[in-house]
């Protein structure tokens, strides 16, 4: 039934409220699967690869949009629809916004163009809800300290990210949650949210 994204900078906690939640839906024996992009098909994984190879560090940025795409198009039709159709709840670990914020605004491409081929990729299933993890810069860099990541883009990078992610705030189904707080307080707020939303 309904499709439930979470969404912001590296290191704002989505993984972490993620395992949350899925530790209380099963305890609800409420049917749910988890998601993470890119990947989630065996296609969407080996997509994965080649966008985290660093070696990979001349990619276009064109190229790597439309591979995160290919990845999202790939999840969409193989598991996101077919579990949706059936009732059950699908939860994501970055979706559309995600290119909207770090390839849109982050590399650049405009948003147009973005959501665009977004809703091209995901003929146009949209989420229900979306939890916006937000963060500043100060709980960013504790947040990434000691994170061997090769990925890892600097502040100036998440600037432009977060800029995409504001541009999205107006949107009925993004819910802004304050992502400095405590895991234990968002997870609540998250909660509150979704029985507001949904017979938990
Ligand atoms: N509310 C919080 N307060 C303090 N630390 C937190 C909080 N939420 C997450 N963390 C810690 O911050 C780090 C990053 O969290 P997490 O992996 O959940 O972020 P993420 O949004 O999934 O990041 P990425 O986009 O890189 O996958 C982890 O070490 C986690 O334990
Ligand atoms: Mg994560």
């Amino acid at each position: 039934m309904p499709l439930i994204t979470f969404e912001g900078i590296d290191g704002c906690g989505k993984t972490t409220q993620i395992e949350k939640l899925s530790d209380y839906l099963k305890n609800k024996k409420v049917n749910f699967s988890v998601f993470r992009e890119p990947g989630g098909t065996k296609i969407g994984e080996k997509i994965r690869e080649i966008l985290l190879d660093s070696s990979n560090n001349n990619m276009d940025e064109k190229t790597e949009f439309l591979l995160y795409a290919a990845s999202r198009s790939q999840l969409v039709k193989e598991q996101v629809k077919p579990r949706l159709e059936v009732g059950e709840y699908v939860i994501l670990d970055r979706y559309i916004d995600s290119s909207v914020a770090y390839q849109g605004f982050g590399r650049g491409l405009g948003k147009r163009i973005v959501t665009l081929i977004n809703e091209f990729a995901t003929d146009m299933i949209y989420p229900d809800l979306t939890f916006y993890l937000e963060i500043d810069k100060e709980t960013f860099e504790k947040r990434m300290r000691n994170k061997d990541r090769l990925e890892a883009e600097g502040w100036e990078f998440m600037k432009k990210v977060m800029e995409g992610y504001n541009s999205l705030k107006g949107t009925k189904r993004f819910i802004l949650i304050d992502g400095r707080e405590q895991k234990d307080k968002i997870f609540q707020r998250i909660i509150e949210e979704l029985e507001k939303h949904f017979a938990l």
